[in-house]
């Protein structure tokens, strides 16, 4: 595991600088999810494979930018599913972007997840990194320092919607605006990396991607998005549904599969569930 981490500290010092630099203008292809690549997706994506290249024990890789799975190394044991850029379209307003990886042993699935991370590129460039703990990992002067073990409090303070509001369900609509009603504070940037980091750091609330009528399995992807960071809320004490069930338990058919979500401290996350099984 440690190579892997070593690997993804690379990327994600390559990265930091390729946004820095690099021209972010749209590419003319469309990614698995019919989103346009922008050139700084496709060069993510293309650090964070020679990275893995390198590491023996990766076996296969799947990429967010990519359409089929790739084999690296016959004899390695984990198998990867990664988000180069997330949140890419935040850059030319110079809001904070993530990668994200999801580290599987011997195929892909929640049930396979041995360990989760992503890294925030904000003002600061920070990773988070779970596998038994959740630790927190700050880029200085060109090395990631470790900051602090990551613990979610019981219940939060914070709320971070996603979805179009003329399309969430009636029933979620009125549970989020009741959550408004009780004080939480709105925070939500359309990154999902900055927008869970900063629940978790700020000790809890609840991110929501609910089923919508236009995108009736959400949008977030469970391989890529959803699995990894369920993972990182679990292990920090927190907790990840699909509205009913752990997002954990769920299975997949294709790499780019989507799931409705919901991430967040306990309290929350028994709100949305008592929600939502009275309604689904
Ligand atoms: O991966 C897609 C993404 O950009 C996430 O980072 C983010 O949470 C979500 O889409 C925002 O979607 P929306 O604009 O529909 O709320």
């Amino acid at each position: 595991m440690n190579d892997i981490f070593s690997a993804i500290q690379a990327s994600a010092k390559r990265i930091k600088e390729a946004i820095d630099v690099k021209d972010i203008g749209y590419s003319q292809q469309e990614n698995s999810s019919g989103e346009t690549q922008l050139e700084l997706d496709i060069k993510s994506d293309m650090i964070i494979e020679e990275e893995f290249s390198k590491v023996a024990s990766i076996h296969t890789i799947a990429s967010e930018e990519k359409t089929h799975q790739e084999l690296l190394h016959e004899d390695g044991k984990y198998y990867i599913a990664y988000d180069p850029l997330d949140g890419s379209s935040l850059v030319d307003v110079n809001l904070s972007v993530g990668s994200i990886f999801g580290i599987y042993e011997g195929g892909f699935g929640a049930d396979k997840m041995v360990a989760a991370c992503y890294v925030v590129y904000g003002p600061r460039v920070e990773m988070v990194f779970a596998h038994n703990k959740v630790k927190l990992y700050l880029l200085q002067a060109g090395d990631f320092e470790f900051v602090k073990e990551i613990h979610l409090n019981n219940k939060g303070k914070l709320m971070a919607p996603g979805g179009t509001q003329q399309n969430w369900p009636p029933y979620h609509k009125v549970m989020i605006d009741n959550f408004f009603a009780q004080g939480y504070r709105l925070r939500y940037s359309g990154g999902m990396v900055p927008d869970l980091h900063q629940i978790l750091l700020k000790g809890g609330g609840l991110f929501s991607y609910p089923a919508t009528s236009d995108k009736p399995d959400g949008k977030l992807r469970r391989l890529f998005e959803v699995f990894p960071f369920a993972f990182v809320y679990e292990k920090a004490g927190g907790e990840a549904v699909n509205g009913t069930e752990p997002l954990l338990s769920l299975g997949f058919a294709h790499v780019h599969d989507t799931s409705p979500c919901f991430f967040g401290s306990k309290k929350e996350v028994s709100v949305v569930k008592e929600v939502y099984s009275q309604n689904v």
